[in-house]
C-alpha cells in the first residue's frame, strides 16, 4: 500500500490574474480570494493522504498537485510526505481504506455502483471513497468542486451513482482535421503525430471529461471514413485509448456500413450475407487487439447518403444485430442512430425514424442501443421531444443532444443549452401514465432497460479555449453533468460552473446565471419563435434562410417546413396534415392536436394558421411573430449591458472576449429579426405592428448576404 501525503509549505498569496485564455476550463483552481479563505481550506490541502496504486491514482495525485498550485498560487509543486499520522482528507478504495474507517462506511458503500463515489465528513476528516478506480477519480474531483465553489467541508455527505451507464461525447471529427458542425478550429486529434505524439491537450480533455463524468468518446464522425478501421488508424486510436483509460474513459468509433466493400473489396455489404458477418467479426477482433477495451461502434446508416441496411432491402435491428454480434463476444456494444430519413420517402420527414424503428421494437440484441436525437427534425432552437422516446419499451434508446450549436448561432452566440436539455429531458412522455419523463427513459428506470445511454455532439475544438465562446464551455461542463444524472438541477449546475470558470463573487455569479437563464429564450425568440423551423441557411445553417427552396432536396428547404402563403403558415401535423402527432401518447395528441390549446412555442410546428388569426396573448399571428421577434433582439441587447457590468469582475482577456461576441449575437439577431419579418411580410401583406423596428435594409440585401468558407460543413 502507497501513502502520499501532499503537504504545502508556502505563503498565501491573493492576486487575481488578469490574463486568462480558457484553456483550464472549469479547472481553473483559481487563487483563493482572501485569507481566512484560504486558511480554512489550508488545513485539509495540506493533509491529503491518497492510498493506493494505480495508473488512476496517479493521475488523482496529479490532479490534487495542480488544484493546490493552483489555490495557493504557487510557484513550485507541493512537497511530497509520506508520513500520514496527520491526514484530514483520506482518499482511497474500499480496499484502500483503513479498517478503522471501513465499518461505519460499509452500509453506504454497498448502496455504490462501480463509478460512484462517497464523500463524507467522519471524525473530523474528509473521506473519498468508491468501489473502483473509476468512482475515486470522480470522488476526488467532486472534493475539488466543493473547495472551488467554496463549501464546507465539515457538511459533507454526499453519496452519488451515475443515473445513466454510458456517457459520451461524439466528435464529429474527421481524418483530414475538418469538424463537421465544428465552429472551434480544428478536430484535437492530429492523426499525422499519433501514435507517437501524446498531446498536453489529450491529456487535458481526459481530465475535463473525467471531472464531469464522461466515461466514453466516440473519436470519428458519424459520416464515417472507413479508413479508421485500417491498421493504420487504429494503432493511433489505440494510442488516444491508453492516454485516456486511467481517466475512465474509453474509445468508440464510428463503422461505415460498407466498410467490407470499401476496405477489402468484398461485393456486398449485406448484413444477412455470412461473408460479410465474417468479415465485421475479424475486424472487430483486431480492433480488440489494438484496443482492449474498445467500448464498440456508432453507426449511421440509411441516412443522408451514408449507406446502410436499407440498400439490401434489409431493416435496421438486421445491421445493427449484424455489428452487435461481432462485439458481443468482447463486452462491446452498438450505438445504432435512429436518425434515419429519405427524401424518396413520401411522409413527413419528422414522422420517418419513428414509422421506421417502433415496429422493430424488441427486435434488437441486447448489446444494441438507439440513439435518438432530442428531437424529430435535427437539432432545432426548439422542437418537442422525440417520439421514440417512451415508445419503445424492449429497446434500449439513448439520447443525443448537440453540444455544437449548429442551428443557433453556432459559436459566437450565448445560449445555455442546460435549459433546453431540461426541457426536453422533464418532458412527459406519458408512455407508463404521468411522470413517464424522457430522463426516466433515459435512466432506465421506466422500462427497465439494461443499457442506458447518452450522447453529447462535441464542442470541442483547437480553438485555445476548446469551444470558440467561452461560455460554449459551459454546455459541455452541464452535458456532463446531466448525462450523470438527467434530473439534476441547472442552476446548481450553471453556478457551480460560473464559480470554477470565472469567480465566485455572488455579484458576478447572480449576474451572469441571470444572462445564461434568459439566453435560450431569446435566441428562440429571434430565430425561430412561434414553433417556426428549418428556416436557416441552406448548407451550413448559419444565418436566416427562410427562402430556401428548391435544390436536391425538398426536405432541407425552409419552404418545405414553414409551407408560407399569403393566407397562412405553418405545418399541419394533425391528422388532417402529415398526422406526425399520431406518434404521441393521447394526452399530447389532445393538447398539441388543437390549435387553441398548443403553446404557441409549438404553434407552427403542429398547425397551418392563418396570419390573422387571434391568439391567446390577445395578437393576431403575424403580431406576435413580429414582436417575439423585437423581443428576441431585445434581449440579446439586455444580455450585452447585463455582461458589461461584469467588468472588472472577472480577468479582462476573457470579460472581453464575451464583449464582443455578445456584439456579433446583438447584430446577427438584428439580422435574423429582419431578414425573416421582411421575407414572411411579403405573404402577410400586414405591416409591422408598433414597437418593432424597422429593418436595416431591403429584402433583396437579406437574400443578397452571402460569406465564404463559412465554417463546420
Ligand atoms: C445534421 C447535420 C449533418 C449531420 C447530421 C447527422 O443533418 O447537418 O451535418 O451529419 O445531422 O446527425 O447525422
Amino acid at each position: 500500500m502507497r501513502k502520499i501525503l501532499l503537504t504545502i509549505f508556502c505563503v498565501i498569496q491573493v492576486q487575481i490574474s488578469w490574463a486568462n485564455d480558457g484553456y483550464k476550463l472549469w479547472l481553473q483552481y483559481l487563487p483563493f480570494e482572501n485569507k481566512a479563505v484560504a486558511e480554512y481550506y489550508r488545513d485539509y490541502l495540506e493533509n491529503i493522504v491518497l492510498i493506493g496504486n494505480s495508473p488512476t491514482h496517479s493521475v488523482i495525485q496529479k490532479e490534487l498537485e495542480i488544484a493546490i498550485e493552483g489555490f495557493f498560487d504557487m510557484k513550485n509543486k507541493p512537497g511530497i510526505n509520506l508520513n500520514p499520522s496527520t491526514a484530514l482528507v483520506w482518499i482511497g478504495t474500499e480496499k484502500e481504506l483503513s479498517k478503522d474507517i471501513l465499518p461505519e462506511l460499509q452500509s453506504q458503500i454497498n448502496q455504490l455502483g462501480d463509478e460512484g463515489y462517497i464523500l463524507k465528513y467522519l471524525h473530523g476528516k474528509v473521506i473519498v471513497t468508491a468501489k473502483g478506480n473509476a468512482g475515486l477519480l470522480y470522488g476526488t474531483f467532486a472534493l475539488l468542486k466543493q473547495i472551488q465553489t467554496r463549501e464546507k467541508l465539515e457538511n459533507l455527505d454526499i453519496l452519488e451513482n451515475p443515473k445513466i451507464q454510458l456517457r459520451l461525447l461524439n466528435h464529429w471529427d474527421n481524418l483530414n482535421r475538418t469538424v463537421e458542425r465544428g465552429y472551434s478550429g480544428f478536430s484535437i486529434w492530429n492523426w499525422h503525430r499519433l501514435p507517437h505524439h501524446i498531446d498536453q491537450q489529450y491529456i487535458d480533455y481526459a481530465r475535463a471529461n473525467a471531472s464531469i463524468g464522461i466515461n466514453g468518446t466516440s473519436i470519428t464522425n458519424v459520416n464515417a471514413n472507413a479508413l479508421v478501421l485500417t491498421p493504420e488508424y487504429l494503432e493511433k486510436a489505440a494510442a488516444l485509448a491508453d492516454a485516456f483509460r486511467p481517466y475512465g474513459i474509453k474509445v468508440y468509433l464510428t463503422a461505415r456500413f460498407n466498410a467490407p466493400m470499401m476496405l477489402d473489396n468484398l461485393s456486398t455489404a449485406d448484413p444477412l450475407n455470412p461473408e460479410v458477418q465474417d468479415w465485421w467479426k475479424k475486424k472487430t477482433a483486431e480492433i480488440y487487439s489494438y484496443i482492449p477495451d474498445f467500448g464498440g461502434f456508432l453507426v449511421k446508416a440509411d441516412s443522408e447518403g451514408q449507406p446502410g441496411p436499407h440498400n439490401y432491402g434489409r431493416t435496421q435491428a438486421d445491421g445493427a444485430n449484424m455489428l452487435a454480434d461481432a462485439v458481443k463476444p468482447f463486452g462491446g456494444i452498438v450505438m445504432w442512430r435512429a436518425f434515419v430519413y429519405n427524401e424518396k420517402t413520401p411522409t413527413d420527414r419528422i414522422r420517418q425514424a419513428y414509422d421506421e424503428f417502433k415496429p422493430l421494437d424488441g427486435k434488437f440484441r441486447d448489446n444494441v442501443i438507439v440513439q435518438v436525437k432530442n428531437g424529430p427534425l435535427d437539432f432545432q432552437p426548439r422542437e418537442p421531444f422525440h417520439p421514440l422516446f417512451g415508445a419503445m419499451s424492449e429497446t434500449p434508446l439513448m439520447m443525443e443532444f448537440q453540444i455544437t450549436k449548429e442551428y443557433l448561432g453556432q459559436e459566437t452566440h450565448w445560449v445555455n443549452l442546460a435549459t433546453m436539455w431540461q426541457e426536453i429531458l422533464q418532458s412527459d412522455t406519458y408512455a407508463k401514465g404521468k411522470g413517464s419523463t424522457v430522463s426516466k427513459v433515459l435512466d432506465g428506470s421506466l422500462h427497465e432497460y439494461k443499457l442506458t445511454g447518452i450522447a453529447g455532439v462535441s464542442n470541442i475544438g483547437t480553438d485555445r479555449n476548446w469551444t470558440g465562446h467561452h461560455t460554449a464551455q459551459g454546455d459541455w461542463y452541464s452535458y456532463g453533468k446531466l448525462a450523470w444524472n438527467p434530473d439534476s438541477d441547472i442552476q446548481k449546475i450553471g453556478q457551480d460552473w460560473l464559480k470554477m470558470t470565472f469567480s465566485t463573487d455572488s455579484d458576478f455569479v447572480k449576474t451572469a446565471q441571470g444572462i445564461m437563464n434568459q439566453s435560450y429564450e431569446t435566441l428562440v425568440n429571434y430565430m425561430t419563435p412561434v414553433g417556426l423551423h428549418h428556416i436557416m441557411a441552406r448548407s451550413h445553417h448559419w444565418g436566416p434562410g427562410p427562402w430556401v427552396t428548391g435544390g436536391e432536396r425538398d426536405d432541407w428547404t425552409a419552404t418545405y417546413y414553414h409551407k408560407v402563403t399569403k393566407e397562412a403558415i405553418g405545418f399541419d401535423r394533425t391528422e388532417n396534415g402529415s398526422n406526425a402527432l399520431a406518434q404521441y401518447a393521447p394526452e399530447w395528441k389532445a393538447m398539441w392536436g388543437n390549435p387553441e390549446t398548443t403553446p404557441l412555442e409549438y404553434l407552427l410546428w403542429f398547425h397551418r394558421v392563418e396570419w390573422d388569426k387571434k391568439l391567446s396573448t390577445g395578437n393576431s399571428l403575424w403580431d406576435e411573430i413580429a414582436l417575439r421577434y423585437q423581443k428576441g433582439v431585445e434581449g440579446a441587447r439586455w444580455m450585452q449591458s447585463e455582461w458589461t457590468k461584469m467588468n472588472g469582475k472577472i480577468d479582462e482577456e476573457r470579460f472581453s472576449h464575451i464583449s464582443s461576441f455578445l456584439a456579433i449575437q446583438v447584430k446577427e439577431a438584428e439580422w435574423w429579426r429582419d431578414a425573416c419579418l421582411l421575407y414572411f411580410g411579403q405573404f402577410s401583406g400586414i405591416p409591422l405592428p408598433a414597437g418593432v423596428e424597422a429593418p436595416k435594409h431591403d429584402l433583396n440585401y437579406y437574400l443578397n448576404f452571402k460569406r465564404n468558407f463559412v465554417p463546420g460543413i
